[in-house]
């Protein structure tokens, strides 16, 4: 039987299945939980240095292949996050996602983050629907490059930047790699919106959201595919992995792991267990010996 377990810039990831930011991880106990519930590591909802209320409702719409979400980056601020970090007991990897709007706020994040335990930094720089933080910042390849560099330089934990889809993820993937990045996490949301034909108006209060789930894995496989192919970083995949098949798929597409969130709405709080065995199943089946064996298998 094939053993799901991933090393990854110093990090043990078993399974290599990892709860994506956003999603039921703004609590010492929902962080707890999904490690219970068979993920093998964690990401923190993004967190920034004041506290922000997100944006007005409807903030989330169930569309037929997917999500749209507009929550607009809703969290406590990072002082009263940390305390909740104080009360993480980990025993799995626990990744801090932060985001900014500039190099100095990201590289004080990170030490905050850093200094409260967590295993890993991952820097938002793709956020669809937050104006001026997320996908505004990470568009601008300079400013990515300098914020990279900086919390690299600041924090002895591995830095790992979460890209937004991009039509070229490979000048990004190579500024961030040149800028000492650990690993890279591709994809975030797609920027996106949903109308009401009824009304004649859009759904969500802040008109734009990001989608997530089924829908967009043939983005995200595709993104992951060309940043695999233009660095030596590893790869974090994420987008739309719902099932065990598809999971094997961004394996191929050069992940050296997943993040599930959407996974969590459609499958269940045991998303992560399910797709582990289904994983499992169908390597054994198609006569795979190891997980390595099919990362980045559709390059050659
Ligand atoms: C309700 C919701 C909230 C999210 N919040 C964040 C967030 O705070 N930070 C972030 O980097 N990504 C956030 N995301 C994006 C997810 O982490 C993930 O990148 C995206 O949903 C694609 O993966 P999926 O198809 O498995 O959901 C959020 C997604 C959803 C659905």
């Amino acid at each position: 039987m094939v053993h799901l377990k991933t090393n990854l810039a110093g990090l043990t990831f078993e399974p290599p299945l990892i709860l994506a930011s956003g999603i039921m991880g703004q609590t010492a106990g929902s962080l707890e939980k999904m490690i219970e519930m068979g993920m093998g590591g964690v990401v923190t909802k993004s967190v920034g240095s004041d506290s922000r209320e997100g944006h007005p409702n409807p903030s989330i719409v169930d569309v037929e292949t997917g999500i749209l979400n507009a929550m607009g980056l809703p969290n406590p601020g990072i002082d009263e996050f940390c305390k909740e970090l104080g009360k993480f007991i980990p025993n799995k990897p626990i990744i801090g996602s932060v985001y900014a709007s500039n190099t100095d706020h990201f590289v004080g994040l990170s030490k905050k983050m850093e200094d409260h335990g967590v295993s890993a930094v991952e820097l938002n720089l793709s956020c669809p629907h937050a104006e001026g933080y997320g996908a505004s910042v990470g568009s601008d390849v300079g400013l990515v490059r300098d914020i990279v560099e900086n919390v690299v330089k600041n924090v002895d934990v591995p830095v790992f930047p979460k890209l937004p889809p991009m039509s070229d993820m490979v000048t990004i993937s190579q500024v961030v790699e040149d800028a000492g990045a650990h690993g890279i996490v591709a994809i975030n949301t797609v920027k996106s919106m949903a109308i009401n034909y009824e009304t004649g108006r859009p759904v969500l209060g802040n008109l734009y959201g990001g989608y997530s789930g089924p829908g967009i894995k043939p983005i995200g496989l595709r993104c992951v595919f060309d940043v695999y192919k233009s660095v030596d970083i590893p790869v974090i995949g994420c987008g739309g992995v719902t099932t065990g098949r598809d999971a094997l798929e961004y394996f191929m597409a050069g992940s050296s792991a997943l993040q599930l969130g959407s996974s969590i709405y459609y499958r269940g709080l045991d998303a992560a267990e399910k797709i582990s065995s289904e994983m499992i199943e169908l390597l054994d089946q198609e006569g795979y010996g190891s997980l390595d064996e099919i990362i980045g298998l559709a390059h050659q």
